[in-house]
This record gives structure tokens, C-alpha cells and sequence, in this order.
């Protein structure tokens, strides 16, 4: 005997067994293939005759054979078991069963949300890959090759030399190489870091990037862009501030806070009692990001911001902890349901 005639078989039965139509065909082929003097019968027997190298594989495919029509057997008799309405007795004016509707994650219906805000400001969407070159992940945004970014500690690196793209930024370059100014966008997406896990860090998160370059954009039109976003996504109250930082791509750079969605800028357990809580990087284009995609730095000016989407759903719903994102655990997801 051949393992192909054992698999033969099998395909044989398991289809014979899905087509049976009553319990008594079905019995008729359980006992075929697994009686006492069915297939399996022979299948043991050709385990005895097999030289001893080959048993252990004998046994193993004869088992896996036994399970495999075993399963067929008792799936077809649950079908069999269930209650099938004749035609003519069908009702087609009783209601349907519900199965449930599912829902967008909190994540893509947050994503989906900040679009439609930058929409109404003048924005469309732009992407980009996750898998980026070193160049425009890092090279072409200016930042040097001593940047602790780089580090293989940070970043995940792939064999052939590119790597997980650790920001959205290098969307910025891809589109100012393929566009002239002026350009608006806003690119959403999946980025990846080497963080270990834990209440607020995850190796992968999203961003929504953000690029407006034309004559004679200033600091002013990032600040009144923002705000109007705060205040369209968590309500008028909201304030937005600036703080200075450093990002190698822009200059100026400042970190973006919102006043705290939670307690209302009192101080509470999510903004650490400060009442405010960081949800941006940002800052004028950086005239080397230019030359890098070759914009004129003399003829145009830009502002860029990233923001955290796992943040800002972290605020707007009171999450407490970023890994709940991403358990997939249906009790938490459902009551997102919209
Ligand atoms: N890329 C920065 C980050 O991931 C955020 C940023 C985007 C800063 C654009 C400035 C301009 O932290």
C-alpha cells in the first residue's frame, strides 16, 4: 500500500460523507472506514508489513487519516441533526436570524474622524508604504546619521537594508518628490518602533502626518490649524499650545498639547495632573527637507505635524491602557459599535 491510496481514501470518504443524506448512510460509512474490517483495517496492517524505519510515519498517517474522517463524520451528522424546514413549509414572512453587526476599530473610526476635520480645512490624503528606505525615513528629514532614531535599538531594520518606517514623515518626502507646490496632506498610517510594550507604548502605532507648503506659510497658520482641529474633534473648550522641542526636519520645532479632555484642564490621573496632554510633534519645514525633494527653500515655506492616533483615542474615550487597542478582545471592542 501507498500513503497515496491512504489519501486517496480519505478523499473519497470525506466527500461521500458530506454528501450523505441520512444517518443511516452515515453509519454505513463509518463502518467502511472504521469498522472493524474497514479501511482502517488495512491501513493497520499495512503499519505491520512496513519496513521498521518507516512505522512511525505508518502510525502517524493512520492516525491523522482516523481524525480526519472521524471530523468529517461528526460534522456532517451536527448538519444532519439540524432542523431543516421542508420547502413548502418554509415561512419567508418570519424574520431572519441576527447575527450581530460588527463594528470599525476605535482606531480606524478615529483616523477616519481626523480626516474628515482636515478635509474641511483644505486637506486630501496622501500615503505611503510601511517597508521605507533609510533615505526617506531618515536622510531626506535632515537627520544625521548620529541620531539615536537610527539606532538598531529603535528601529527595526529588515535584511535587505530598508526598514519599518519608524514615522509617517517620509510620506512628506515621497509627495513633495512627486508634487510642486503648494501641497496640503495629511497621511495616516501604521508606524513601527522597537518599544518594549507596556500601558502607553506599543511597537506598532499610527499617525496622521501633516504637510502644508505654499508662499509665506507661518508658525500662526500651524497653531489656528490645530486648534481647529482640537476644537472640532473634543469640543469649543479645548486650548492648544505650543512648547518648544527639537525635530531634525523641522525648524522650529515644538511639541502640540491639548488642554485635558478628561478633567477639563483641572489636572487628573490621564494628564498627570498638568491639565494638558501631548498629542503632537510639529514645526516649520526644515529648508534642508526642502532641498532634499527639491523645493526651493527661498520660494515656498511649510509647516509638518505628526499626530498620535493611539493618543487621542486614548483621551476622547478614557482608555487607560494602549494594549487594550489591540487584545481584540470583542467585550472591549463592541462598544465602539456604532
Ligand atoms: N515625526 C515626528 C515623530 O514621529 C513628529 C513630527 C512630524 C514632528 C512632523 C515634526 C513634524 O515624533
Amino acid at each position: 500500500m501507498h500513503f497515496e491510496t491512504i489519501a486517496q481514501w480519505q478523499t473519497e470518504l470525506t466527500t461521500a460523507i458530506g454528501a450523505a443524506d441520512s444517518g443511516a448512510e452515515l453509519e454505513a460509512l463509518r463502518i467502511r472506514a472504521l469498522g472493524r474490517n474497514g479501511l482502517i483495517h488495512d491501513i493497520m496492517g499495512a503499519i505491520k508489513t512496513a519496513p521498521p524505519g518507516d512505522r512511525r510515519a505508518w502510525g502517524q498517517a493512520a492516525n491523522a487519516w482516523k481524525q480526519a474522517v472521524q471530523t468529517a463524520l461528526d460534522a456532517r451528522q451536527a448538519d444532519l441533526a439540524r432542523p431543516r424546514a421542508a420547502p413548502a413549509d418554509f415561512d419567508v414572512t418570519l424574520p431572519g436570524y441576527w447575527r450581530g453587526l460588527g463594528s470599525r476599530h476605535p482606531v480606524s473610526q478615529l483616523i477616519e474622524r481626523a480626516v474628515g476635520i482636515f478635509r474641511r480645512l483644505g486637506f486630501t490624503v496622501a500615503e505611503g508604504p510601511e517597508i521605507e528606505t533609510v533615505h526617506n525615513n531618515f536622510d531626506a528629514l535632515n537627520t544625521p546619521e548620529s541620531h539615536p532614531s537610527r539606532d538598531q535599538q529603535d528601529t527595526f531594520y529588515l535584511a535587505d537594508g530598508q526598514l519599518l518606517r519608524c514615522h509617517t514623515s517620509p510620506v512628506q518626502v515621497r509627495h513633495m518628490q512627486a508634487h510642486q507646490p503648494p501641497v496640503r496632506i495629511v497621511a495616516p498610517g501604521r508606524c513601527y518602533r522597537r518599544d518594549t510594550a507596556d500601558a502607553t507604548h506599543s511597537a506598532n502605532f499610527h499617525q496622521i502626518e501633516g504637510l502644508y507648503v505654499a508662499e509665506r506659510v507661518s508658525l500662526a497658520d500651524l497653531k489656528g490649524d490645530l486648534a481647529f482641529f482640537a476644537r472640532a474633534l473634543l469640543g469649543p473648550d479645548v486650548k492648544t499650545r505650543l512648547r518648544p522641542h527639537f525635530f531634525p526636519f523641522t525648524e522650529p520645532s515644538v511639541e502640540v498639547d491639548f488642554s485635558c479632555h478628561v478633567c477639563g484642564g483641572q489636572g487628573c490621573r490621564v494628564c498627570k495632573q498638568s491639565g494638558w496632554i501631548e498629542i503632537a510633534g510639529a514645526g516649520m519645514v526644515d529648508p534642508n527637507v526642502f532641498r532634499a525633494v527639491g523645493y526651493d527653500p527661498e520660494a515656498v515655506t511649510g509647516y509638518a505635524f505628526g499626530l498620535g492616533i493611539e493618543r487621542m483615542a486614548m483621551i476622547l474615550y478614557g482608555i487607560p491602557d494602549i494594549r487594550l487597542l489591540y487584545d481584540n478582545d470583542v467585550r472591549f471592542l463592541s462598544q465602539f459599535g456604532v
